[in-house]
């Protein structure tokens, strides 16, 4: 069982998860992030019906975040929420853009059964590249 702490954000991916715009895959999720900031912030996936315009609900709280605090914007935790039997992990490109955001964070991933998986980023992307900027090179 997680931490009372991650009970709010739990909520918060759930109901996120009940806006999804999901008509061609029927599978909504929803995401909730803890920015450092102390502040939270949730979305869904967004379909389209050119299917690779669509947006992850991890990716679409992040963008939400980044466009309420800036490119400061550094992730504490991370909770995802989908209404199956078991819980599900994020992508490889939502891995990849979560990574970006902060250095070690947890990610809880949770469903409809309360079934709980936590991860930390580095599990799930291990060995990624550093941020390299062009002048330091
Ligand atoms: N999806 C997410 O929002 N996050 C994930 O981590 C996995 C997949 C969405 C994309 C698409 O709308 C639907 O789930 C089916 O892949």
């Amino acid at each position: 069982m997680a931490s009372a702490e991650y009970n709010i954000l739990i909520e918060k991916a759930k109901a996120a998860s009940s806006k999804a715009y999901a008509p061609y895959s029927k599978f909504a999720v929803g995401c909730a992030l803890l920015s450092s900031s102390g502040q939270i912030y949730s979305a869904c996936n967004v379909e389209n019906i050119s299917f690779g315009l669509t947006i992850c609900a991890e990716r679409a709280a992040i963008f939400k975040a980044i466009s309420e605090e800036g490119p400061g914007f550094n992730i504490r935790r991370v909770v995802i929420y989908t209404s199956t039997k078991n819980p599900v992990t994020p992508c490889g490109a939502c891995r990849q853009v979560l990574k970006e955001f902060g250095n070690d964070f947890e990610i809880l991933c949770t469903c409809k059964s309360k079934k709980e998986l936590l991860l930390s980023i580095n599990e799930l992307l291990p060995q990624s590249p550093a941020i390299i900027l062009p002048s330091e090179d």
